[in-house]
């Protein structure tokens, strides 16, 4: 009788199907739970006749392992079921998150340092809001000297003493007040200058000055550390050439071209077909440059020389309009990657 019962369940049990959850929950409560058929059955156990106990007990276990399976098999698939009503393809590749980049003018100004600390300048920075002293005054121009109309000026109304900096070579003048030669730095930073917005000029831009003062630095110094620059920054193959210039706080002062690296120097309309770009201006420091800076002129001599990152940026990348660079156009912005 009882094996009967046992195989009239299995029987039921094999063909049953639960597509919800709640069916899924009568299911175990019908033949799983405490009070369900199957336990109901284990309690009859004493009843058995003696010769029916070994196949009763193997028959019942085989039940419940079948009731089990099948319980087990509803709830997967349930759970899988259940997924898809979310309509989400869950093998498809998340959603990355977007990474920004360096603006092309950070990615120069580190490269210009990475270069120069190579061969032991240090890096340092001053302030962009400047005296009169730093930017002009300590760099040899007189006062009333028509050289201060060579950049054009953004004074504070209140107090003319007080002035947006024009050049980075106001940082030189700081660091030789505030250390004893030897002096190997580079100044990264923004200068101002007041001067109408075209294509080829901002009234904000990005210079690097650099200095070096010491016992015996000279111009052939100068020159062949200039050399190695444009060679790390523009290729191997890079050429320069000085041309004498002037700048009130070097003497001599040179500017310095590089041969042309975007047509290798055959010509092209970036160097309106000279073969040659100008990149920098440069000199040996004026003896009075370092006396107004309390540094012995007949001990010691230096080079400087500064650099608009714009324009090395500009040749590097082959950009053509400088106001790009202010406009922090994501469109633009993105297209460069550091090294
Ligand atoms: N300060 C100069 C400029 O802004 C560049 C320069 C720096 C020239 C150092 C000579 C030495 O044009």
């Amino acid at each position: 009788m009882l094996l009967q019962k046992i195989d009239t369940l299995l029987e039921e049990i094999s063909h049953k199907q639960a597509e919800t959850k709640e069916e899924v929950e009568a299911f175990r409560l019908q033949y799983l739970s405490k009070k369900g058929a199957i336990n109901k059955l284990f309690a009859e156990f004493k009843n058995v006749p003696k010769e029916e106990k070994k196949e009763f007990g193997q028959k019942i276990n085989v039940l419940k392992n079948t009731a089990q399976d099948k319980y087990q098999e509803f709830v997967e698939r349930i759970q899988t079921s259940s997924q898809s009503d979310l309509d989400v393809d869950v093998s498809l590749p998340g959603q990355p998150f977007q990474l920004g980049s360096r603006h092309p003018l950070s990615i120069i100004k580190n490269e210009i340092i990475s270069i120069f600390s190579k061969i032991g300048f240090t890096v340092a920075e001053g302030p962009e809001i400047e005296d009169d002293w730093h930017v002009f005054s300590a760099l040899n121009f007189p006062l009333e000297h028509p050289a201060r109309d060579m950049q054009d000026t953004f004074f504070i109304e209140k107090n003319p003493d007080i002035l947006l900096r024009t050049h980075t070579s106001s940082v030189q003048v700081r660091k030789m007040e505030n250390s004893e030669p030897p002096i190997r730095s580079v100044f990264p930073g923004r200068v101002f200058r007041n001067e109408a917005i075209s294509a080829r000029a901002h009234c904000i831009f990005h210079q690097v000055e650099g200095l070096y003062v010491d016992i015996d630095v000279s111009f052939a110094d100068l020159k062949q550390t200039l050399l190695y620059f444009a060679k790390e920054m523009f290729g191997a193959q890079t050429q320069i050439r000085l041309r004498p210039s002037y700048f009130p706080f070097t003497e001599p002062s040179a500017e310095m071209d590089i041969s042309c690296s975007i047509c290798g120097g055959k010509g092209c309309n970036v160097c309106k077909y000279s073969g040659w770009v100008e990149i920098l201006g440069c000199g040996m420091v004026d003896p009075n440059v370092l006396e107004s800076s309390q540094i012995d002129s007949k001990k010691y001599t230096g080079f400087a020389f500064g650099m608009g990152i714009e324009r090395i940026a500009m040749l590097k990348y082959q950009i053509n309009d400088i106001r790009l660079f202010f406009e922090n156009d994501i469109r633009f912005l993105k297209q460069f990657q550091s090294e």
